[in-house]
């Protein structure tokens, strides 16, 4: 076997800290630790302590040293659309204002093959140079919107979840797809795509306004076909739309009802932002174990509410981070901890003893946490012998201040008092999954 290994400090989450009374019990440390990987198959070996790799691999390679940095398992944006990235941060009064007047017409650009290559790499690039290695990304309708990202992500050795986006009703005829013309679009790329590289499909009702009851049931019924495929759509994201699914679907005892009936709730779905759920919802939600991203920053810009963090995490929701970009304002996982950390305060304003979102927390969520729902702990988010080698390298020393902050290391990762590791001004080198060579971005954040 020929092995290669980075050399670093190690961090990885073996579990939620959120419940644990001492956090550090959730995550797995090595000061100065070994990252010992299969270089052919592009999985980890093993990872432990410097000292105890050279005696156990003794004829291992180091092929970078990396001393004041940190090793961590590579972010996963749970929810993103790559179709919106050039209007990013576009003003609107509302959402469908701002889908109107800027998403749209912007989406209608994909059904050129070259447009969709030409944002496709930037769009990846983009999230590589932010240690996003995973994500699950809306496309548009047109079929070469799928075909131009899963292209990119395999060249790049990226897990692109992505899907042909289906709707057909409440939005120009321009956008509009039909329920046959949708289901063959759809099976012909999960039979090209699903499970080619680290490339998986998920079908992609864009969100129960814009299709017909027909729709959604062909959807369901291709998940039927196809049961290892994913759903990824939006739920409760604002009232406004929560009210127009009430006034389109009177049948279903709520939002998420909508999708059960059309058979699409299940372990592999993703619900994007689910901010206004009822406990029936939220239930359904725990029960099945779907997926939910969370999108902190679409979720201030657009106005849409307040995700309820510590309610989420005490019913047992299966949630990760979500950028929502274009809605979303940045690109990164890190930025976008931020702003959760900043809702999370905002929303116990009344609250006495209030509980932050600690650091552990944020960057479980963006690692392991991510990985749970999209079910895809298994493959990433540890780094035991087998999974795969997909990790970020993370400068906690980028500028004086974080030098300061993060001087002493062991007092960070061993103490109880978190206060002093932030997701700010990190700075990032990204390794392509199972690749030698890396980047060294100069972005701050
Ligand atoms: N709901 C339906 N489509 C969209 C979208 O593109 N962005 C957001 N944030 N919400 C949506
Ligand atoms: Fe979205």
């Amino acid at each position: 076997v020929q092995k290669i290994a980075y050399r670093a400090n190690i961090l990885f989450f073996n579990e939620d800290p959120y419940f644990k009374e001492t956090q550090e019990d959730a995550l797995t440390f090595y000061k100065d630790g070994l990252l010992v990987l299969d270089l052919e198959k592009g999985t980890v070996i093993e990872a432990g302590s410097h000292e105890e790799m050279r005696i156990k691999h003794a004829s291992v390679q180091i092929s970078q040293e990396y001393k004041d940095k940190l090793i961590m398992p590579g972010f996963i944006d749970c929810h993103t659309h790559y179709p919106q990235t050039e209007m990013i941060c576009s003003f609107a009064s509302s959402l469908v204002n701002w889908l109107n007047t800027y998403t749209f017409p912007t989406e209608e650009q994909f059904k050129d093959i070259n447009y969709a290559k030409k944002i496709s790499q930037f769009y990846l690039n983009e999230l590589l140079k932010n240690g996003t290695t995973t994500a699950l990304v809306f496309a548009t309708i047109h079929p070469e919107s799928v075909a131009a990202l899963f292209d990119e992500a395999i060249r790049l050795n990226m897990r692109i979840v992505t899907g042909k986006t289906m709707m057909n009703r409440n939005v120009p005829e321009f956008l509009q797809d039909t329920v046959e013309g949708s289901y063959r679009d759809s099976l012909n790329l999960i039979q090209s795509y699903h499970n080619v590289g680290r490339c998986l499909y998920s079908i992609t009702p864009r969100f129960a306004p814009t299709s017909t009851q027909d729709q959604l049931n062909i959807a369901g019924q291709l998940k039927h076909n196809f049961p290892d495929t994913y759903i990824h759509t939006h739920l409760n994201e604002n009232l406004q739309e929560v009210d127009q699914v009430k006034f389109l679907f009177p049948e279903s005892e709520n939002y998420l009802d909508v999708y059960d009936k059309s058979n699409l709730v299940h372990k592999q779905s993703v619900f994007a932002h689910c901010i206004h759920c009822t406990q029936p919802e939220l239930d359904k939600l725990k029960q099945i174990q779907c997926g939910v991203a969370y999108c902190p920053t679409s979720n201030g810009f657009l106005g849409a509410g307040i995700f309820p963090y510590h309610q989420a995490v005490q019913n047992g929701i299966n949630f990760g981070m979500g950028t929502d970009v274009g809605g979303g304002t940045d690109f990164g996982i890190l930025r976008t901890l931020q702003d959760a950390y900043k809702f999370i305060m905002v929303n116990q304003q009344h609250v006495e003893n209030r509980r932050p979102m600690t650091s552990f927390e944020g960057f479980y969520r963006a690692t392991l946490g991510g990985c749970k729902a999209l079910s895809l702990e298994h493959k990433i988010g540890k780094f035991l012998p087998g999974y795969e080698a997909d990790f970020v390298v993370l400068d906690w020393c980028v500028n004086d201040i974080q030098r300061l902050r993060f001087e002493n290391i062991e007092k960070r990762a061993s103490s109880t008092q978190q206060s002093t590791v932030t997701f700010e001004s990190l700075k990032l080198s990204t390794i392509k999954p199972g690749d030698d060579k890396y980047l060294l971005q100069d972005k701050l954040f």
